[in-house]
């Protein structure tokens, strides 16, 4: 039985009708962007989101992008954000001149709250947390702590669709929340997309502006804006997603729960995800610690034998990458940064997984040893 980490096609096929459906509804209505589509979608995912706004985007990146830029946060100002996160967060900062200041994740990879306010220095203007792989940060003492200091808050949501924390969702405790519907996340496109959500009538009007070349009215240009516009194809089929995102999430939890439950790690070769006291986990990724970088070699190797695929999220933190060379860090400069990036694994987990491919699953970990 070959098992990919991800199967896209499951998500299509469990509500093909639908999809179909719509889609021919769009390519025969004659209008392809910015239309009536992506307004229900945004409409829809500001109610699901619990937020006053949506603005549809073309990506995730451009949502982190046009989140800083809307801000006013550029040249000589800092970001905090956590350094175990996918470069296109960093990337969100640095492309509008702002510098990351890095700090150190917790044991459910969000941000760690008890180290943040060490890293605040006269420059900061803002934190950034990730959601990531589908685990709420600690969004109370964060919240205190952007507070108490003044900063804008950010949230990237683009693994955290539906995740909550004290029962309020991801992409409403920042003042803006940045999502992405690439085709792997939980509420994926069928090509890219991306949204921000924030409360703030006035920032939703500027990032509407930005993604259409900086003009609200067709011709007549108020600033050097971007083409970051969702479109009608996408937004109708995100819709068709959007209706079932509940049962969605539903079953990924309830696979997330029969591998806690019958993942039986031998000698400590592997750990399970923690889950963070408080929070909805909707695991975007199911990510398993290998005991060192040794043993995740050897159970990448053993599971590859049995056709299982698994996927390192992600194994080079942005602050060792060649595009970050030039912030100066090097080995060593966040050790549980990069500790996780040598033991951690994602494991199979999607929409559409059968009970005999995670048995499969299971029963190829439980039978790993050294
Ligand atoms: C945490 C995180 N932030 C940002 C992005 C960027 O999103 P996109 O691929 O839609 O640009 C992604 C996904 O790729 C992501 O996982």
């Amino acid at each position: 039985m070959k098992i990919m980490p991800n199967r896209m096609d499951r998500g299509f096929f469990a509500y093909q009708e639908e999809f179909e459906q719509k889609a021919l509804e769009v390519l025969r209505s004659g209008w392809y962007v910015l239309g009536k589509e992506v307004s229900s979608f945004e409409e829809n995912f500001a109610a699901y989101v619990g937020s006053k706004y949506c603005v549809g985007l073309a990506s995730g990146l451009d949502a982190l992008y046009l989140a800083f830029r809307a801000l006013g946060i550029g040249t000589g100002d800092e970001v905090i954000v956590h350094a175990n996160t996918y470069i296109a967060s960093v990337m969100g900062i640095t492309m509008n001149g702002a510098t990351p200041v890095f700090v150190e994740p917790d044991e459910c990879y969000g941000l760690d709250a008890s180290k943040t306010e060490a890293a605040i220095t006269d420059k900061t203007k803002a934190i950034l947390v990730v959601h990531l792989y589908g685990q709420p940060c600690q969004m109370d003492e964060i919240g205190k702590i952007a507070k108490r200091h003044g900063l804008k808050l950010v949230e990237d949501c683009a693994q955290s669709h539906g995740a909550a924390f004290g029962g309020r969702m991801t992409g409403t405790f920042g003042d803006i929340g940045c999502f992405s519907f690439y085709p792997s996340k939980n509420l994926g496109a069928f090509g890219d997309g991306g949204a921000i959500t924030t409360d703030d009538e006035e920032i939703a009007k500027q990032i509407r502006i930005l993604r259409n070349y900086g003009s609200e009215k067709r011709y007549y240009n108020q600033v050097v804006g971007v083409n970051s516009r969702l479109d009608e194809l996408q937004a109708g089929l995100l819709s068709v997603r959007l209706s079932h995102m509940e049962e969605l999430t539903r079953e990924k939890q309830h696979i997330a729960e029969l591998y806690d439950k019958l993942l039986k790690p031998k000698d400590g070769l592997f750990e399970l995800p923690e889950r963070r006291e408080n929070a909805t986990h909707v695991f975007h990724q199911y990510v398993i610690r290998a005991k060192d970088k040794e043993t995740r070699e050897k159970l990448i190797a053993y599971l590859n034998e049995r056709e299982i695929g698994t996927i390192i999220h992600y194994p080079i933190p942005p602050h060792l990458s060649q595009a970050y060379a030039y912030l100066g860090y090097e080995k060593g400069s966040f050790p549980i940064t990069e500790d996780y990036a040598d033991r951690v694994l994602s494991i199979p987990m999607y929409n559409g997984m059968t009970e005999e491919e995670q048995a499969f699953v299971i029963g190829a970990l439980n039978a790993f040893v050294g």
